[in-house]
């Protein structure tokens, strides 16, 4: 580098990144760490020989496009990094999908994977983040008796992000949502509700207040401003949706990259360690950008016949229309037949199932948990509180333990952050 150089004046503290990908990529890349001072970037590398090479430098931190390599050589050249390592992936089928991230999620040092782009301002925040513990880590390891192994804290977890979506309204989407939210949180997870209804009612049943709302975050989209923006029912932080259908319509727009998106919503919850996000949507496109940036979804149909034939359709456009656009394995839709009456006219589950398997053409997700139509819902809601009528909770308690396993119930009442939920997972 030649002249004066005129960027703010790096420190020891500066986290060294080497980064990796095509080199249209490496420009924008380089110039947004280039110009933070808490990073400095050690080299680029636009071939996986010339990246392989660099690694001797032991960056502290690797930012890698996946698309200049195959499969097999990504897997084996991120098994040596030393530091730790981001991967954004290009954009891919659902398996293909599934089967990269699965194996890159499997390399201790990869801490994320991200599909066809990736929020900067996050990233950063999150780099900065993990390679600090890493550089406590070390320390730790060389001096002290008590230090946690290394990759029984650090391993990559990652918050269970779940849309709430179908194809047809009133099927009992929010009403799911919020009794769900509040039982995971009751279970010492830490968990977040977002509405994206626009106009929100979710506020509405639920007895809180319109404002603050989604909108309050969108004029500061940082964690503080997220922080600003919630409100909580007992242990549950709960942000309400759009005042009107306008602005919902105007905002859901933007594009994931924008700093008010839905997606960077969700990172910055993410970045704030919440173990469970859930995020009630309205039953169309609108609920696209939701889904694009969860990597679990539970749809909620009625037992009747047109509630089947609109859930299997939500179902084909997730896995079919929306293939490659989001990070939802197959193993992680849940299906929630809600207001099952007995004896009135409605479908049986199992008629419910096999009519959406063939409606679909091959295996639809197993129904999760049966929800029974209770008058105590209604009545709940219209007194602007939550049903805690027993049989209505029990309905759900199978979808919550899939969620949250239930024999994680704290015993000292502190909320279950990211790091604790990993043993909870679903088998
Ligand atoms: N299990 C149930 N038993 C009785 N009533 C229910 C049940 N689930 C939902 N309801 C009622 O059905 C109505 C619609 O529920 P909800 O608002 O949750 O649906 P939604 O899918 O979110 O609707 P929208 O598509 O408009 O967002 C509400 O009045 C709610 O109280
Ligand atoms: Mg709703």
């Amino acid at each position: 580098m030649s002249g004066t150089d005129t960027r703010i004046p790096q420190t020891s503290e500066a986290v060294t990144v080497l980064l990796c990908g095509p080199a249209q990529r490496l420009r924008v890349w380089a110039q947004a760490l280039g110009e933070d001072g808490r990073f400095q970037v050690v080299s680029l590398a636009s071939t996986p020989d010339d990246f392989a090479a660099k690694l001797s430098i032991q960056p502290e931190a690797v930012l890698v496009d996946a698309s200049i390599f195959t499969p097999q050589t990504l897997i084996k050249t991120m098994r040596r990094v030393s530091g730790v390592a981001y991967v954004v992936l290009p954009p891919l089928r659902g398996d293909a999908l599934d089967k990269a991230r699965r194996s890159l999620e499997a390399i201790e040092q990869v801490r994320d994977v991200y599909t066809v782009d990736v929020n900067l301002a996050v990233l950063k925040e999150r780099m900065v983040g993990d390679v600090r513990m890493a550089r406590q880590t070390n320390i730790g390891d060389a001096g002290a008796w008590d230090a946690p192994l290394a990759n029984t804290i650090y391993r990559p977890v990652s918050t269970q992000v779940f849309t709430v979506w179908n194809l047809v309204g009133g099927t009992g989407k929010t009403t799911t949502s919020t009794s769900l939210a509040r039982e995971i949180a009751r279970r010492g997870y830490k968990t977040l509700l977002i509405s994206l209804g626009a106009p929100d009612d979710l506020a509405l049943i639920a007895g809180l207040s319109a404002e603050p709302n989604i909108l309050h975050w969108m004029a500061n989209p940082s964690p503080e401003g997220l922080k600003l923006a919630l409100q909580n029912i007992d242990t549950l932080d709960v942000l309400a949706g759009f005042p009107d259908a306008f602005s919902g319509v105007a905002s859901l727009d933007a594009p994931p990259e924008a700093p008010g998106s839905v997606r960077n919503l969700v990172e910055t919850a993410m970045h704030m360690q919440y173990a469970v996000i859930i995020l009630d949507t309205m039953p169309t496109e609108r609920g696209f950008p939701a889904i694009m940036s969860s990597n679990g979804l539970i749809l909620v149909g009625t037992p009747t016949l047109s509630g089947v034939w609109r859930t299997a359709e939500a179902y084909r456009t997730v896995q079919e229309r929306l293939a490659g656009m989001h990070r939802i394995s197959p193993e992680r839709i849940f299906v929630v037949l809600n207001g099952i009456a007995g004896n009135e006219g409605q479908l049986s589950v199992g008629e419910w199932h096999r009519m959406a398997s063939r409606h679909v053409g091959g295996s639809f997700p197993p129904i999760v948990a049966q929800v029974p139509y209770d008058a105590e819902v209604r009545r709940a809601h219209n007194a602007r509180r939550l049903p805690d009528s027993e049989r209505y909770l029990a309905g759900l308690v199978p979808l919550a333990d899939a969620i949250a396993g239930s024999d994680m119930t704290p015993k000292n009442g502190r909320k279950r952050g990211l790091l604790r939920i990993f043993g909870g997972e679903r088998s």
